[in-house]
C-alpha cells in the first residue's frame, strides 16, 4: 500500500510545484504588488495575502474517520469508477496554485427508519480562489463532477450515478495545530457559518488526480441510473454501452472491498521480505559458524 502511495505521491509531485507554506509568498507577488491598489477580483492576480491564505490550504485534508481521501482511491476517472469507502467522511485537497479536489461519502440516516440510510458519494475538482477576506470559492470543472446517490428503500435498488456540478463557498476557514493529536487541523466554514466537520491533514503535497478537465470529450447532461437487481432496467438517458459498462463494473466492485486486495499484497510483501530476512539470517549464520 505505501508503493502505491509513493508512486502516487511522485506522479502527483510531477504536476504540482511544492510551496513551503511558512515561505512568504513575495518571490512570486511581486506583479500583484504594483498593482495592489487594483481590485483583485477584477484580473487574475493573487495578493500577498490571498497566496498565504492558498499556502496555508495547500494539502490533502480528511475527516476524522481517516477512510476518505481524494485522489484515484475515490473516484477513477477513465473507467468511470467510484470506489466506495468503508466508512462515511469527507476530504478535500488545495494546491497552492488554485486547484482543489472534493471527496465526500456522507450517508444520513432516517430516524423513521433506522435500516434506510441514504447514501450519496460525491466527486468534484476544478480552481478554487480564496478571497483577502478569508472566503473561499470553489469552481468546479462542470463536466467532470460526479454523483452516485443509493437511497434503498425509496429507489427500488437502483442507485442513480449523474454529472454533478456545484460552487461551493466556504465563508472563512482557520488551519491551526491541534495539539492533541500533533496534525494540522482545518476548520472551514460553510455560507451560513455553520462548521464543517474538522478536517486533518494527511498529505502534503496533496493526494489528488490530475488537475486538467478529466472527461473533455464529453458533451450535454447524461444522466444515468443503472440498476442493481439482476434483471437490468434499462433506464439510461443517454444510451451509452461505455457508460453502462462503466456503472455496471462500479456495482461489481461495490461489494469487494479494497482493503482486502490491499491486504493480499501486503502479505505477499511481507512474505518476501521475511523470506529475505530469513535468507540473510542463514547467510550471516553460516559465516559466523564458518569463521568460529
Ligand atoms: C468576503 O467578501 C465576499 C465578497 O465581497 C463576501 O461575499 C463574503 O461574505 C466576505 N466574507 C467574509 C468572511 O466577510
Ligand atoms: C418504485 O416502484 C413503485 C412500484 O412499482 C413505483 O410506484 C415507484 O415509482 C418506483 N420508484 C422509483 C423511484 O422508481
Ligand atoms: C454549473 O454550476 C454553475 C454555478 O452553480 C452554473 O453557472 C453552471 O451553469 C452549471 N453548469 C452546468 C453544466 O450545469
Amino acid at each position: 500500500m505505501f508503493s502505491i502511495i509513493t508512486l502516487l505521491s511522485l506522479y502527483l509531485s510531477f504536476h504540482i510545484t511544492t510551496v513551503k507554506s511558512d515561505d512568504t509568498a513575495t518571490t512570486s507577488e511581486d506583479d500583484s504588488q504594483s498593482s495592489s491598489t487594483a481590485s483583485a477580483s477584477a484580473t487574475a492576480t493573487i495578493s500577498t495575502k490571498e497566496q498565504e491564505f492558498m499556502n496555508s490550504l495547500e494539502g490533502t485534508w480528511s475527516s476524522k474517520s481517516h477512510q476518505v481521501f481524494t485522489g484515484s482511491g475515490f473516484y477513477d476517472p477513465v473507467d468511470e469508477l467510484i470506489f466506495e469507502p468503508s466508512l462515511p467522511g469527507i476530504s478535500y485537497s488545495f494546491t497552492a496554485d488554485g486547484h482543489f479536489e472534493q471527496a465526500l461519502y456522507r450517508v444520513t440516516s432516517n430516524p423513521k427508519k433506522p435500516a434506510c440510510p441514504i447514501a450519496v458519494i460525491t466527486f468534484q475538482h476544478g480552481s478554487y480562489e480564496v478571497l483577502d477576506n478569508g472566503t473561499v470559492i470553489l469552481n468546479p470543472i462542470e463536466i467532470d463532477g460526479r454523483q452516485l446517490v443509493s437511497d434503498p428503500c425509496n429507489d427500488n435498488g437502483t442507485s442513480s450515478y449523474t454529472r454533478f456540478n456545484s460552487t461551493t463557498v466556504f465563508k472563512w476557514f482557520t488551519v491551526e495545530l491541534n495539539t492533541y493529536h500533533g496534525i494540522q487541523e482545518l476548520q472551514l466554514y460553510q455560507y451560513d457559518w455553520s462548521a464543517l466537520q474538522p478536517l486533518y491533514l494527511v498529505y502534503k503535497p496533496p493526494l489528488m488526480l490530475p488537475t486538467i478537465t478529466l472527461n473533455p470529450v464529453s458533451e450535454g447532461t447524461q444522466s444515468v441510473t443503472v440498476s442493481s437487481k439482476k434483471k437490468k432496467r434499462d433506464s439510461f438517458i443517454g444510451n451509452n454501452l461505455n457508460v453502462r459498462e462503466r456503472v455496471r463494473r462500479y456495482l461489481e466492485n461495490k461489494h469487494k472491498t479494497n482493503a482486502k486486495k490491499l491486504i493480499n499484497k501486503n502479505e505477499l510483501f511481507d512474505s518476501s521480505y521475511l523470506w529475505w530476512i530469513a535468507s540473510l539470517c542463514i547467510c550471516v549464520g553460516s559465516v559466523l559458524f564458518l569463521s568460529a
